[in-house]
């Protein structure tokens, strides 16, 4: 296991602030809390993120690979709207039971996760009447709390809030000055709500998805009737979705606006798990090929204990990102859902989804078959693009004091948001109308795929910096001898180093990068 220093995430968000990947939401007004924009090459990072997971989940699933029926994987995709019926969330189970318990602070108003409350105890023995010093790890209190622990009790131990009973009236909140400033645990909702129509009452009240997977199990009856899919077969989604999250944070990691890309893969009983480790272990060799590959990304097989009462299996693929290293954090679930979303569905709306299955049942005397009629089980993928896009951020960015430009960023050819850059050495010559005529040719073909840049200001080392700091795998320069040999520099951003090739193979060394 690697034992690298993290990388530091003020200089991360520097850099995405300074380049333009992201910004602080309305940041004119002060910003406001859980909620990021995109600046112009984050937005492309993104919206490349987005269509790698299109292509090679919807248009091309799992790579063109057999699945373990043996045929080609089928998927296909819906769009759904953000705002459903209201009994949706209902029968999700959301409405009701999507909640994380939540203490308050009295004195400073504070609000933490319960499960997020640690507390500094004598090592040995009771705390008696003394206070119990509660903290959040990685704040401020924490370290403050352990020192007025210490003081107050010599050796400490750290353990969970919720392990100490009843301890309210005699724990020290992280930043009160008072003992028994907490309350005790209430649920929190996470979901956001608003009214439709013109009377502002309760019964109009409708909730923002919190996920979009409850779109596809929605529409599953119409997709199955109106195309010709047969299960097993997997519908698509993407979108924002919205939790008020009490607390925001680590940048875009949890953030109370974001995008999902989930996937709902329908199939025959029998063959969920094999479905499943399929979808798992695709889904970990996909964020390998974009660039995550190494020791910063594990796939974590929950334990039994973990799993829901319905669940056959569910894994994470997980990320080390600076602020949980040496632990991980959650890129993306793929989740054995059994049948019960469409068991629910069915039950709420009373609408029945059960699947005629004509491939399989009953052969009868005729030799026409009866259809095997049942619920299909679900495997679900559910990747967040934003946790994606700081995961990317994060491993490619790289500080090296020794290179000319010492920050850069190593994104996947595929998923950079500048493909090339074309530079003249000076603008004379004739330089600049061979680079305008090359940055042409590669503009008409890259323009669907990201930016191709052609900068003639500065000094040459200024400009290639400025790409590294922006990902751009590749820079071709014009100079002296192009007019003459009809080569250009193709300059690696990832090695400084530079090499030369004749200008007429520009493309397709780009497009031999990109890949994909
Ligand atoms: N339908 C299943 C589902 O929504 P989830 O684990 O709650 O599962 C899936 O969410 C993915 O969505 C997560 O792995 C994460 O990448 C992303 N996600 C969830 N909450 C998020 C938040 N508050 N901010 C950013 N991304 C989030």
């Amino acid at each position: 296991m690697s034992t690298a220093a993290p990388k530091s995430m003020d200089a991360i968000m520097s850099l995405c602030k300074r380049r333009g990947f992201v910004y602080q939401a309305s940041e004119i007004y002060g910003g406001i809390n859980g909620f990021w924009d995109y600046g112009p090459l984050g937005a492309q990072l993104k919206k490349n993120l987005r269509e790698a997971w299109w292509q090679d989940m919807i248009m091309n699933p799992a790579w063109g690979q057999k699945g373990p029926n043996g045929q080609r994987v089928k998927c296909v995709p819906v769009e759904t709207c953000i705002i459903q019926h209201p009994k949706v969330w209902e029968a999700s189970g959301h409405v009701g039971g999507f909640n994380d318990p939540m203490v308050d602070c009295k004195e400073t108003k504070g609000r933490y996760r319960y499960d997020h409350v640690m507390v500094y105890v004598p090592e040995a023995g009771e705390a008696g009447d003394k206070p119990i010093f509660a903290y959040v790890g990685d704040q401020p209190s924490e370290s403050k709390q352990k020192k007025k622990a210490e003081k107050t009790f010599g050796a400490i131990k750290s353990v969970p809030l919720s392990t100490i009973p009843q301890p309210w009236a005699r724990v020290m909140g992280p930043d009160a000055e008072k003992p028994g400033s907490l309350t005790e645990p209430r649920m929190f909702n996470l979901m956001f709500d608003t009214i439709t129509g013109a009377i502002r009452d309760e019964s109009n009240k409708v909730y923002l998805r919190p996920e979009t997977a409850q779109g596809i199990f929605v529409q599953f009856k119409n997709v199955v009737d109106t195309t010709r899919v047969r299960v097993p077969f997997g519908i698509g989604n993407t979108g924002k979705s919205f939790r008020n999250e009490v607390t925001p944070r680590n940048f875009t990691f949890r953030s109370r606006e974001f995008e999902q890309a989930e996937l709902e893969f329908f199939c025959h009983p029998d063959e969920s798990v094999a479905w499943y480790k399929f979808w798992r272990d695709f889904r970990m060799d996909w964020w390998k090929s974009i660039g995550l590959a190494g020791e910063n990304l594990i796939l974590r097989e929950h334990e039994k204990d973990e799993l829901s009462h319905y669940s056959q299996g569910t894994s994470d693929v997980e990320y080390r990102f600076p602020f949980t290293s040496p632990g991980f954090g959650e890129l993306e679930g793929i989740a054995h859902r059994g049948n019960y979303d469409l068991t629910q569905h069915q039950k709420v709306s009373g609408a029945k989804l059960e699947y005629n299955d004509t491939d399989r049942g009953e052969i009868l005397p005729n030799g026409g078959r009866r259809g095997e009629r049942y619920l299909p089980h679900c495997i679900e993928p559910a990747a967040g693009l934003d946790r994606g896009v700081l995961a990317l951020l994060c491993e490619g960015y790289t500080k090296d004091e020794s290179r000319p430009s010492p920050e850069f960023m190593k994104l996947h050819p595929r998923l950079a948001p500048i493909k090339a850059a074309i530079f003249p050495l000076v603008a004379k010559d004739g330089m600049p109308e061979i680079a305008e005529t090359l940055h042409a040719e590669l503009n008409a073909k890259f323009w669907r795929l990201g930016a191709v840049e052609m900068d003639e200001k500065q000094s040459i080392g200024k400009r290639y910096a400025r790409m590294d700091e922006a990902g751009c795998p590749w820079c071709f320069t014009v100079d002296g001898e192009t007019a003459k040999d009809q080569t250009v520099t193709a300059r690696n951003r990832d090695t400084g180093q530079q090499t030369r090739i004749n200008i007429s193979k520009v493309s397709e060394f780009v497009a031999n990068s990109i890949g994909g």
